[in-house]
């Protein structure tokens, strides 16, 4: 939630600090749309310009009334937590005496506290959020002398705090200076030459430069063109990890589609082809970046896999494959609820953490619980240096490229290829399988980006329902087996994107309730199984004759081949024939994103953006 950019430069002063902050607001845009603001600092001061609403709003604001050329400069993208999103809610937040600019992304918890103690110096609050107290206690630190530079005010105004955050500070008679800290949110460095960037992620600076550096957890960041100087909170040096950032300016990028949900889209088979991609050697595994010891693998008698929306989606098609490769137990949770239930947790479970930011604090939070309980935990994550990668004991990277738009697609069939990976290294692992069938499941993963393809083949008929179907405002989505938690990933799609209402359900629990739902003309999809599993496939074509005979109308995702299904089905989109039954959702999921994606451009919803939403969530 909310992004941050931050860019200190050398002097002279130029446009370049502004620019570049733009730039990365626009690429972090999908982490909060509510308000957007930038600070500039120059040896004149700071200027500060800020809006509610969309970016294009603060870009207008600018365009009409120019700020002065910066040496350094930062920009805030806000999903409002404290306070409505209002001009005067947006950041940047400044103190009293107009010194210091503050940009925050996280929750501040002890904001009424503090506030009251700045209201006892006489300090009031100009906004409704928790973040301008920040500002304040930074500016009475320098205004009065207790603190000396603006590194030092942060050291000595973090301790104060209690919550996550990212802040970035600038102060207006330091103006070569950008002080940064984290706990719990997250903040990455880029580091350019004779120029240095801050951001939420590497999508904020990405085609500024390629080198990045790891800020660890509790730390103080002092930057300048020249020098970045990590601290921890007791103002000890602290070391940084670099890396190489991977994804390039293009990847951020549009690239001629409509909106960045159906590039995305139109991503997945590369998606998949990268998550795969050095994993098969001659045929054979080779996970050697999972750096866990064999021997816990064969120990482990239970897998918990947590997540949240999208990504718990994955984690349940991943409990099918993983049991029936690997024979152990899989438990898929919602991380919000995890903790709260007080699991039973040991050192021979397993944590499977799914997430594709690698920032989702309830991911975050039930890992760091299932940790105390002296489990280990291994990812399936998507964004290289986040907090859930850099927690876990292992990590497995889904190599899908940034993921921009809000609604998840391509991490979804990216999150399934690297969890079979897992399931195969396990069932090798521990002797459940011999090489040779493993070989052959990844023989058949290979195979799934171009199965992938021969799907979006159809987009255009798949659009063309949707346009017929816009109106409508009640959908059902039924599926069984590996279908099923596909069902409750398509009623996903087309509630974020599309504000429809749409319920997934087990095809089975259909007359246990929900068919009281199906009325003429409701439009119901179905992903039915393939016709050589027929103990499920003629359960769910039961299941589509129920609902046709009641009326509703039926959309049905089915092999190709498969004619069982056309006399009952309204529509019928088809997946490739012989595609392996726990591989079905990667390509059986392609139609109800694209019809999702559709639905909200007919509706004139912004696809990218859904009202309400941020791409990563980092509060509870
Ligand atoms: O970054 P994560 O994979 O941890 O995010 C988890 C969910 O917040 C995410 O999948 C969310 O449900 C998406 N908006 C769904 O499209």
């Amino acid at each position: 939630m909310c992004g941050i950019v931050g860019y200190a430069g050398p002097a002279p002063a130029s446009d370049r600090p502004l620019n570049v902050v733009l730039a990365g607001l626009s690429r972090l845009e999908y982490r909060g749309y509510d308000s957007a603001g930038v600070a500039v600092a120059s040896a004149s001061g700071l200027a500060v310009c800020k809006r509610s609403g969309r970016l294009t709003n603060l870009t207008a604001a600018l365009e009409a009334d120019p700020l002065a050329p910066g040496i350094s400069a930062m920009g805030h993208t806000r999903w409002a937590t404290h306070g409505a999103p209002s001009d005067v809610n947006a950041h940047p937040h400044l103190s009293a005496d107009g010194r210091v600019a503050v940009i925050h992304n996280g929750i501040i918890e002890n904001f009424l506290e503090l506030k009251a103690q700045l209201a006892a110096r006489g300090i009031t609050q100009r906004s409704d959020t928790d973040t301008e107290v920040v500002a304040q206690l930074l500016g009475v630190e320098l205004a009065d002398g207790t603190a000396a530079t603006l590194t030092e005010a942060m050291l000595h105004v973090v301790a104060r705090l209690q919550g996550s955050f990212t802040l970035v500070a600038l102060d207006g008679q330091d103006p070569a200076t950008v002080v940064a800290a984290r706990r719990n949110s997250p903040l990455v460095v880029g580091l350019g030459n004779g120029e240095n960037f801050l951001g939420s992620d590497v999508s904020a600076f990405v085609g500024e430069t390629d080198r990045a550096l790891e800020v660890g957890q509790d730390t103080v960041v002092v930057m300048t063109a020249t020098n970045v100087k990590l601290l921890d909170f007791a103002g000890n040096p602290a070391q940084g990890r670099e890396y190489t950032i991977t994804w390039d300016a293009k990847a951020a990028a549009k690239d001629g589609y409509a909106t960045f949900m159906d590039k995305e889209i139109h991503e997945e088979p590369h998606a998949v082809e990268e998550t795969l991609r050095g994993r098969l050697v001659d045929g054979h595994l080779a996970l050697d970046e999972m750096r866990m010891d064999p021997a816990l693998f064969r120990s482990v008698d239970k897998i918990i896999v947590i997540a949240a929306g999208t990504a718990s989606y994955a984690g349940q098609v991943a409990r099918y494959a993983i049991e029936h490769w690997c024979r152990i137990p899989v438990e898929v949770e919602l991380a919000s609820e995890f903790r709260y239930r007080d699991p039973v947790v040991s050192e021979k479970t397993l944590m499977l953490a799914i997430s594709q930011s690698g920032e989702t604090m309830d991911t975050l939070q039930a890992m760091r619980h299932a940790h105390e309980q002296g489990a280990k935990v291994l990812c399936i994550c998507n964004t290289y240096g986040s907090s859930i990668a850099r927690e876990s004991d292992a990590v497995l990277y889904t190599h899908a490229g940034p993921e921009i738009a809000v609604a998840s697609t391509k991490a979804f069939v990216a999150q399934i290829a690297a969890a079979y990976l897992l399931g195969l290294y396990l069932a090798e692992v521990r002797g459940n399988k011999y090489p040779e069938e493993v070989a052959g499941y990844l023989e058949e993963l290979s195979r799934m980006p171009g199965r992938i393809e021969k799907v979006l083949e159809q987009e255009e008929s798949i659009r063309a329902l949707a346009r017929t179907m816009k109106d409508k405002t009640s959908f059902l989505f039924l599926g069984r087996h590996v279908g099923f938690p596909v069902a409750l990933e398509g009623a996903l799609k087309l509630k974020e994107v599309a504000y429809v209402h749409a319920e997934g359900f087990a095809a089975g629990e259909l007359k246990h309730g929900p068919i009281a739902l199906v009325e003429p003309g409701l439009p119901v999809f179905f992903i039915v199984p393939t016709p050589r599993r027929p103990e499920l496939h003629n359960k769910v074509i039961s299941n589509v004759q129920e609902v046709r005979a009641r009326g509703a109308r039926t959309i049905v995702i089915a092999e190709e081949g498969d004619n069982a299904v056309t006399d009952y089905a309204e529509h019928v989109f088809r997946v490739p024939l012989g595609t392996p039954t726990l591989m079905m959702p990667m390509v059986t999921v392609v139609p109800l994103q694209i019809f999702a994606s559709e639905m909200a451009a007919q509706k004139g919803y912004d696809v990218d953006h859904p009202r309400n939403l941020a791409k990563s969530v980092t509060v509870e």
